[in-house]
């Protein structure tokens, strides 16, 4: 029998679709020059030329508050006079952490309970996966280390969180995979992945039979975890249909296989409530998040945890004498204290109401696009959104790799003074700051219009 696995470096034909990142050549990035960005207030930023864009991707996905927040600039100074560092190893912490912690803990979905800070999304999915492990080895189940993940979801590009992206330019000339624990299913996309005529309801049967399938081929007792974004973004903004992780979740019950929530661009309101894992009614047993929990002002991530995955943590140090898992940041002062402010806006200015009120504008505005020429599918959930760029709608066929549609499209939408960016698979990503105003919605797709419309000329001579 021939597994549904991501077999090593063996990339499936469907998977090269995927290969190329839609951006970064070193070269070309010499000969172009980057674009720099010197202030930003709002949702707009300028460059260093003084052209002004609406930062319609937050950044990276993360710049929640937007670019002028001086409450998150006022509880950074205030924590650097009080106390610049210290840190969270041996019995030691701050007060900006310990409130974090707990704010973090009330906040989060059930289970949740402990939390362990750390400074980037990738180090926390391996600290996830670290822990994964040791915890079954705690429980003397040494065998239970493999790891499921999804074709196109991104995890991270550290070497642990490397091997659960699935996407192939994270391993290819990195010499990954070094490890042979980690498996990739089929991306939850219906409208790329589904069969012709499959329903969404049958889409998602065939989706979760593959992920029994594979735990019981490669054997349950040796299947540690199921990783998965909520919504997935850099892959793509894959929406999952919504009964999706309902189906899969009683699968990973069944055969004792953690769930882990990916929540590093879902979590604090983007997807219309506080945490993905809550529209999707997924009841994660760990759960990573990053970027917007400090509105991305500075660097700090978390690893949430149930109670009993800790109490397992807890008494396996207690028996070897350490937990030897810890960064020199983990916890920084100033990090906390500004994601504590952060949570504090996030409560204050009824981020999530604020969510849910805009999302209707802004999905009718992107399901709008989904008749525009250039566009095989407009997909998005609350305040995130992909279009997947096609050249034939009606066969959803993709443009040649070479002609790199959707960057070409993106750098035509950037001269309209909107950043987008462009996603493997030809999909442009949005994802503006959650302080958004409904008319500044209108303004970026309006941009978004004018940009795909320029685009067209070029795109008809790339078919
Ligand atoms: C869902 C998801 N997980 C993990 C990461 C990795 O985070 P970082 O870039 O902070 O390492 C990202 C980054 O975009 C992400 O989107």
């Amino acid at each position: 029998m021939t597994l549904a696995t991501d077999a090593p470096n063996s990339l499936e034909a469907k998977d090269v679709a995927y290969l190329v990142h839609p951006y970064t050549n070193l070269r070309a990035h010499e000969q172009q020059g980057p674009l720099v960005i010197a202030r930003g207030e709002g949702v707009r930023v300028w460059d260093i030329d003084g052209k002004d864009y609406i930062e319609g991707l937050s950044g990276l996905w993360c710049a929640g508050l937007g670019f002028s927040e001086k409450r998150l600039v006022e509880a950074a100074r205030r924590q650097l006079e009080r106390m610049p560092y210290t840190h969270t190893f041996a019995h030691r912490s701050s007060e900006p952490v310990i409130e974090l912690a707990e704010r973090l803990v009330k906040l989060a979905p059930e289970p949740l309970a402990k939390v362990f800070f750390v400074n980037s999304g990738s180090e926390a999915i391996d600290t996830a996966i670290k822990l994964v492990w040791y915890y079954n080895n705690a429980r003397g189940k040494p065998e239970k280390k493999r790891i499921i993940a999804r074709r196109r979801a991104y995890h991270g590009i550290t070497l642990a969180a490397g091997h659960l992206t699935g996407l192939p330019y994270a391993r290819v000339g990195f010499d990954l995979p070094m490890s042979d624990r980690f498996f990739h299913v089929t991306c939850p996309s219906h409208y790329r992945d589904g069969l012709p005529g499959e329903s969404e309801e049958a889409f998602c049967d065939r989706l979760a039979q593959e992920v029994e399938t594979l735990i019981r081929a490669l054997g349950p007792e040796t299947v540690a975890a199921f990783f998965a974004e909520p919504v997935m973004g850099a892959g793509g903004v894959v929406v999952p249909p919504a009964r999706y992780f309902e189906k899969i979740q009683p699968i990973l019950r069944k055969y004792d296989v953690l769930m882990v929530a990916d929540e590093v661009i879902c979590g604090f309101g983007r997807t219309g409530n506080m945490w993905g894992s809550e529209t999707f009614s997924i009841r994660p047993d760990l759960l990573v998040c990053a970027k917007q929990l400090s509105s991305a002002y500075v660097p700090i991530a978390a690893l949430l945890m149930s109670k009993e995955f800790y109490d397992v943590l807890a008494d396996q140090s207690a028996k070897l004498g350490t937990l030897g898992m810890g960064y020199t940041y983990s916890g920084h002062p100033v990090a906390a204290a500004v994601a504590l402010e952060t949570l504090k806006i996030y409560e204050s200015d009824r981020i999530v109401d604020r969510v849910r009120a805009l999302a209707p504008r802004f999905q009718a505005r992107l399901a709008r696009l989904a008749s525009h020429p250039l566009v095989g599918e407009a997909r998005g959930i609350g305040l995130i959104g992909g279009l997947e760029i096609v050249q034939d709608k009606r066969t959803k066929a993709q443009f040649p790799q070479e002609a790199k549609a959707a960057a070409q499209i993106v750098a035509r939408i950037l001269e309209q003074g909107l950043i987008l960016r462009p996603l493997p698979g030809d999909v442009i990503g949005i994802c503006p700051p959650l302080i958004i105003a409904e008319h500044e919605i209108d303004e970026l797709f309006d941009r978004l219009e004018r940009g795909l419309d320029a685009a067209l000329p070029a795109m008809a001579k790339a078919a």
